[in-house]
C-alpha cells in the first residue's frame, strides 16, 4: 500500500477468472484490491468447469467462492464467445463496477473486456504486451484485441513493455508490474514442496523424473501431429520417467489413437495447482506447449523445453530456463538428453518477485478515475 489513491472513494473493482490459468492470476490481485478496502466482484466465467481444471485450484489457493457463476461451458471459438458476452453484460449492468481486471489470454478474457469497454468501464489487463506473433493461436487474436480495449496495460517483464511501445500505446497507459502467476508461485511453493514425498510414493517415483504438458490445439487436436511428440516423449522416457497430465482436449485425440506407449511414459490425471508446483519444482526436465510454465519453470530454476515454433514468453528464453524447441522429434530427444546431462543456468526476470498483485492494485488506485479522460482511442 505505498501509493496513494487518486479515487474520492476506492473503486469496484471487478476480476474475471474463467479457465484454469486465470486463477492463479486472479488471486494475488483480489488479495491487493481487498487489502486496500476496495470492493472487489469475483466473476467465474465457467468457461473451465471440470473440478480438475477448476474446482481445485479455488479450494487450493483459497480463492473465495464466485460472486457470480456465468457457466457458459465450452464450444466453439464464437459460439463460446457470444456466450461469455450475452451472459457477462447483464452483470456488469447491474453491478456497474468502476475496473474490470481481465488476465491473461484466454476467450473469456477477451469476451469480458469487450463487453466492459462498451458499458463504459476501465480495463485492466493483466499480462499485457505479450506477443507470439502468430495469428493462428487463438490467444493471440485474443491478447491483441485484449490490449486494444484496456486502459491499464499491465505488462509482466520488459519485453512485454517493448512490444506496446512499438504498437504505438502511449507511455501512461503500460504499467510494468511484474508477474503475478509468480507471486501465487512464491506464495504457495513451500506448501507444495511439502507434499512431495507423498506424491513421489503415488506416482512411484523414484529418483529423477520428467514432467510433460500438452494442450495447445495446434499439438494435440490432429493425431498427425500428437503422436510424433508423444513418441518423442516416449524415447526420452527411456533416460528418465515421463508424467503426462492429459489435458481434456489431448484426451480427446488420444481416445480412438491406438497408440501404443511405454511404461515409463505416465499418461496420468491432471494435477491441482499444489501437486503440479510440487512436481514442477523438482522436475529434472519440463517438457510443455503451455505459457505459464514457461514462467513457473523459470521462476523455479527448473529447465524447460518449449514444443512449439514460438512463444509470447521470449523473456523466459533470455532471461529465464526456457528453451524453445519446435515439434521436430529429433530435436526435442536431443534438446532433452543436453538438458538432462547438463542442465541450466538458474535466473529469473526482474520484478518476478511475489509483489506484482500489490503494484497492480497501486497503478488502479493511483491511476484513478482520469484515465476515461484519456481512452485508448488517443493512441
Ligand atoms: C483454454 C485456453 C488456453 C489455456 C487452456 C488451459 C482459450 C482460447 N484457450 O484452452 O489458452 O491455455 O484453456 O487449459 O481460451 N473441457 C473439459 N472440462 C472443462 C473445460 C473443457 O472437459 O472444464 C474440454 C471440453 O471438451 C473442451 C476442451 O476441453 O472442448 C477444450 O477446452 P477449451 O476451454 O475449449 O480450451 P482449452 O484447450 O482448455
Amino acid at each position: 500500500m505505498s501509493q496513494t489513491s487518486a479515487w474520492a472513494s476506492p473503486p469496484h473493482v471487478m476480476l474475471i477468472a474463467g479457465a484454469r490459468p486465470n486463477f492463479p492470476k486472479l488471486k494475488p490481485v483480489l488479495d491487493a484490491f481487498e487489502a486496500r478496502s476496495c470492493r472487489t466482484t469475483f466473476v467465474h466465467t465457467g468457461q473451465h468447469y471440470d473440478s480438475a481444471l477448476s474446482g481445485i485450484f479455488l479450494d487450493e489457493l483459497g480463492i473465495r467462492k464466485p460472486d457470480r457463476s456465468l457457466e457458459v461451458g465450452s464450444g466453439k471459438h464464437g459460439a463460446q464467445t457470444a456466450r461469455l458476452m450475452s451472459s457477462f453484460e447483464p452483470v456488469v449492468e447491474e453491478l456497474q463496477p468502476d475496473v474490470i481486471v481481465v488476465a491473461g489470454d484466454v476467450n473469456s478474457t477477451v469476451a469480458c473486456a469487450l463487453v466492459g469497454a462498451k458499458l463504459g468501464c476501465l480495463i485492466a489487463h493483466v499480462e499485457a504486451g505479450l506477443r507470439s506473433r502468430d495469428w493462428a493461436m487463438p490467444e493471440e487474436v485474443n491478447r491483441v484485441v485484449t490490449d486494444r480495449l484496456s486502459d491499464y496495460l499491465l505488462a509482466p517483464s520488459a519485453d512485454a513493455v517493448t512490444n506496446l511501445e512499438a504498437e504505438g500505446y502511449r507511455a501512461d497507459q503500460i504499467h510494468l508490474v511484474g508477474n503475478v502467476m509468480i507471486d501465487t508461485l512464491l506464495t504457495n511453493r513451500a506448501r507444495a514442496v511439502q507434499r512431495l514425498p507423498e506424491l513421489r510414493n503415488q506416482l512411484a517415483i523414484d529418483g529423477r523424473y520428467a514432467l510433460a504438458t500438452l494442450h495447445r490445439p495446434s499439438n494435440v487436436d490432429d493425431p498427425e501431429q500428437l503422436l510424433p511428440l508423444l513418441e518423442a516423449l516416449a524415447q526420452i522416457s527411456a533416460d528418465v520417467p515421463v508424467y503426462l497430465p492429459v489435458h481434456p482436449r489431448t484426451r480427446s485425440t488420444l481416445g480412438n489413437s491406438g497408440i501404443d506407449l511405454p511404461d515409463t511414459l505416465h499418461l496420468v490425471e491432471p494435477f491441482g495447482y499444489l501437486d503440479f508446483l510440487a512436481l514442477q519444482s523438482q522436475a529434472a526436465v519440463v517438457l510443455t506447449d503451455s505459457g505459464g510454465i514457461q514462467e513457473e519453470t523459470t521462476a523455479l530454476g527448473v529447465p524447460c523445453l518449449t514444443l512449439r515454433t514460438n512463444t509470447e514468453r521470449p523473456i523466459t528464453i533470455t532471461e529465464g530456463t526456457n528453451e524453445l524447441v519446435g515439434t521436430n522429434p529429433a530435436r526435442i530427444i536431443e534438446a532433452a538428453k543436453r538438458v538432462l546431462r547438463d542442465g541450466v543456468e538458474p535466473r529469473c526476470p526482474a520484478l518476478w518477485d511475489g509483489k506484482a498483485g500489490e503494484r497492480i492494485a497501486d497503478v488502479i488506485l493511483a491511476g484513478g478515475p482520469p484515465a476515461i479522460r484519456k481512452r485508448p482511442t488517443d493512441l
